[in-house]
């Protein structure tokens, strides 16, 4: 089930965040974000109640500008991510965001090629955006231009 985030799920999205970044967002990095009307924070919950992945953008105008996108090691390659995303971006399509972008380490093909198959295309590299290790940034963005993809993938 993907919903939004509340307060009670940001233990479980730490832990998460925690075990794989390596300049994690704190507790109340998300707990601001999440607060903060314009702004979309998701999590990916099984039937259990355990918390396998979340995602969240900041509405700045009419852009989306995707912060975070994180599945558990053990929950991948399963949709997850994609169905994370798409539930963001038609939520914050209905909100009046016309397009979304994000970035993303330049070695990091996993969430490039998901990025892609949603729709996202490059824009240019942000050169050693990153630290630990230093690296490089591609722009991603998702605009009416290029958002065919993800109407596709919709189905
Ligand atoms: C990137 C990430 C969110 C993908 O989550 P996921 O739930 O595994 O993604 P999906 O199962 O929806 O896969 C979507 C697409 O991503 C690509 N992909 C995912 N895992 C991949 C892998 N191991 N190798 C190559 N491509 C992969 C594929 O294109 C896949 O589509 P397909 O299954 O039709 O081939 C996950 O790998 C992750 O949490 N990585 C660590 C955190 C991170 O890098 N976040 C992004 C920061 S910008």
């Amino acid at each position: 089930m993907i919903r939004f985030m509340c307060e009670d799920d940001l233990e479980e999205v730490c832990s998460i965040e925690n075990k794989m970044f390596s300049k994690p967002w704190s507790k109340s990095d998300f707990f601001t974000s999440m607060k903060n009307r314009q702004n979309i924070y998701l999590v990916a919950e099984e039937p259990q109640g355990e918390i396998v992945g979340y995602c969240g953008c900041w509405g700045v105008v009419d852009e989306g500008q995707i912060t975070n996108v994180a599945v558990k090691p053990e929950a991948r390659c399963k949709g997850i991510g994609t169905e994370m995303l798409k539930e963001l971006i038609r939520i914050g399509r209905d909100e009046g965001l016309l397009q979304f972008t994000l970035e993303v380490r330049e070695s990091n093909m996993q969430a490039i090629r998901l990025y892609e198959k949603l729709g996202f295309s490059s824009a240019g590299i942000r050169k050693n955006f990153y630290e630990a290790p230093l690296e490089n940034a591609v722009i991603m963005w998702l605009t009416d231009d290029n958002s065919s993809g993800c109407m596709r993938n919709r189905d």
